[in-house]
């Protein structure tokens, strides 16, 4: 193994985000504000071998885990071939895949068994009406059908993303979290991050997540802290354990699934970063938040080059973003080149 991707300040990555395609088929509005940007052409995507000849160079630094992410990714076609090569690389012991669900149903088994291990579903809002609109046109109800096809597929583990927006879907949090009382999934709340989008309309949705817990105490749900190592991310069957990723986990007493609190924007936790991205143009981009980002087309079949250009990527990195906003919930001035469509969470 060559040496390990370690950056100026210690921290070891052993985890990609790979965007295989920033265009989507549906818009919502944290992702997509506007639905204004521009899509990648086909010809400046990267195809299916150079991605794994990517990751294949990544994963001799010491990269287990890939995550598929978007755009959709189900947008791509044969999607459970890409996975099964980058599943054949040495080193590899994950493979994830965050999707929108519209596509999934009739694909979940396929991938499944082509080897992909993880799957997040992003899903903010249980009202069919509702999420049409934070969407721009999503079905409820395929995506339903999409969680049902997951359990039966099988997946190590299965997490919903839910974006919490003050005002849009803050009085769904009881409903998700009963979601966790029957179904051995994890809900995550995310904090909604100014990314592409600083604007008043982030100040106004923007909210802390520190309420879920009151709303469990509210109900008399006896809601535990999980310690990584026993919480469902965890209980693999492949013999890897998922990173425990920035997620703080919790069950409630008698609960099949636990909940997650993910506060990227009042709690950063950039000290335990251990991700690199690649966007859909073959770019790395160490830090989601910051906008460099270096080419790596030009480098594909020069492995040494690849290393150095990673190494570059990891030098550079900074130490924390800056969406930093307390107390007075002010974004930063720095303008993000790129949206969360084209960056891929
Ligand atoms: N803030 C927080 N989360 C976001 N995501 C996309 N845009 C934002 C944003 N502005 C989430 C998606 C997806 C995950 C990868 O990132 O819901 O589930």
């Amino acid at each position: 193994m060559s040496d390990p991707l370690v950056d100026s300040f210690g921290r070891v990555h052993n985890y990609v985000r790979l965007s295989i395609t920033d265009r989507c088929n549906l818009g919502c509005q944290y992702c997509r504000p506007g639905n204004r940007a521009a899509y990648t052409s086909q010809t400046d995507q990267l195809n299916f071998d150079e991605m794994v000849a990517i990751v294949n160079v990544l994963a001799e630094m010491g990269v287990t885990k890939v995550r598929i992410t978007g755009g959709e990714p189900l947008l791509r076609p044969r999607l459970e071939e890409l996975v099964a090569k980058l599943g054949a690389l040495s080193g590899i012991r994950r493979i994830g895949l965050t999707t929108n669900g519209m596509l999934l149903a009739s694909k979940a088994r396929a991938l499944r068994r082509a080897g992909l291990t993880d799957v997040n579903i992003s899903l903010d809002s249980l009202l069919p009406e509702r999420y049409a609109k934070i969407t721009r046109g999503g079905d409820l109800g395929r995506v339903l059908d999409a969680i049902e096809a997951c359990f039966e597929a099988g997946f190590e583990t299965l997490k919903l993303n839910v974006v919490l927006m003050q005002g849009v879907n803050d009085d769904e949090i009881e409903s998700f979290l009963r979601l966790t009382l029957d179904y051995p999934l994890q809900i995550r709340f995310i904090e909604y991050m100014p990314v592409g989008n600083h604007t008043e309309g982030w100040k106004a949705k923007y909210m802390p997540l520190e309420g879920i817990l009151a709303q469990c105490a509210k109900r008399e749900w006896n809601a535990r802290l999980v310690e990584p190592a026993d919480s469902l991310a965890n209980q693999s069957f492949c013999g890897a354990a998922d990173d425990a990723g920035p997620a703080k986990y919790y069950r409630i007493s008698g609960a099949a699934g636990e909940f997650g609190l993910i506060n990227p924007v009042s709690d950063h936790f950039c000290m335990g970063c251990n991700r690199l991205r690649i966007t859909a143009n073959g770019y790395i981009k160490p830090c989601l938040y910051w906008n460099d980002e270096w080419d790596l087309k030009p480098f594909i079949g020069n492995d040494e080059m690849l290393r150095k250009v990673f190494r570059q990527s990891l030098e550079a990195k900074p130490q924390r973003h800056e969406m930093i906003v307390q107390p007075s919930h002010k974004p930063s001035q720095h303008v993000m080149r790129r949206q969360m469509s084209q960056i891929g969470g």
